[in-house]
């Protein structure tokens, strides 16, 4: 039996990580087809820094709609959650991966509370605002779906988080990256999916966290272990595999799960 086609949502999708995932999406070979439709946002669509983007969307016009999302702005995600409702029609939006992100690689004593703020802003309360103003369209594709249970086809939310932001393995990570603002907002956002987790549980939306690897990205720098393309093949494996055994936990792009 084919599966139903599921409709994507991804934030921070012009470069880096996001953009990769795009690129695999689209692929026929991708565990996560068949798509009816991926939402690839990003903060500036018209400008430089999404041009790979802009030419994937002309090539895969049925599919890929690029949306504005500015992930620090309330109004931007607000406004791309109106834009994307009335594209979606009833059936609702299956999965949702709260992937944009910055890094201030500082240390306590360096970091000012501007750094802090301005982290947190973009990776705690943009991934809050985003579940909180695409959730109608989440309740709406858990409501339609005749599975019981919890899966991406159904209704989910993705977390990109970072093993550096686990309080467990502090003593491994620290020689290699301060980043304490980072740090201390993806500690911040597993917190946040754990109470997803827990508030929506009857409701069957999973929600999730993942650690995609160290990856050779602009924020991996070119000293990581990785590329993209692995990482994003084990990411889009993890996604498609998860069950409600997921829920609440993290995980990295093989599978593995990560303590706290
Ligand atoms: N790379 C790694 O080794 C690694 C490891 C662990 C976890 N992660 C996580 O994986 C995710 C992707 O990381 P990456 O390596 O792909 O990072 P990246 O190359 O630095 O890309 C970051 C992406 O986030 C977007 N972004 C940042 N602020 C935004 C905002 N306010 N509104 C909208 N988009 C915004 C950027 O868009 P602009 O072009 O507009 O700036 C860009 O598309 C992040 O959540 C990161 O924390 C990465």
């Amino acid at each position: 039996m084919s599966s139903k086609p599921i409709s994507v949502l991804i934030t921070g999708a012009n470069r880096g990580l996001g953009l990769e995932m795009v690129k695999q999406m689209v692929d026929t070979q991708s565990p996560l087809t068949p798509l009816s439709v991926l939402f690839a946002c990003c903060r500036d669509p018209d400008g430089p820094r999404a041009e790979e983007l802009r030419a994937l969307a002309k090539k895969h016009p049925d599919i890929i709609k690029v949306i504005c999302m500015d992930t620090a702005d309330r109004s931007s995600i607000r406004q791309s959650a109106e834009q994307v409702g009335s594209l979606l029609g009833e059936k609702g939006l299956n999965l949702v991966i709260n992937n944009a992100a910055i890094l201030i690689n500082s240390t306590l004593v360096d970091s000012t509370p501007e750094d802090m703020a301005k982290t947190f802003n973009t990776n705690v309360i943009g991934p809050m605002s985003v579940i909180q103003e695409f959730l109608p369209y989440l309740r709406a594709a858990a409501k339609n779906s005749e599975v019981p249970g919890m899966s991406c086809r159904k209704a989910a939310v993705v977390n990109m988080s970072s093993i550096i932001g686990s309080i467990e393995n502090i003593q491994a990570i620290q020689k290699y990256l301060t980043a304490v603002p980072y740090r201390i907002s993806k500690a911040a956002l597993n917190m946040l999916n754990a109470c997803a987790a827990f508030e929506f549980q009857k409701e069957e939306i999973l929600f999730t966290v993942l650690h995609p690897g160290w990856v050779r990205t602009a924020m991996g720098t070119a000293y990581a272990p990785i590329d993209r393309e692995e990482s994003i093949q084990g990411v889009l494996q993890v996604i498609n595999s998860m069950s409600e055994k997921h829920h609440g936990v993290l995980t990295d792009y093989k599978g593995q799960t990560i303590n706290w």
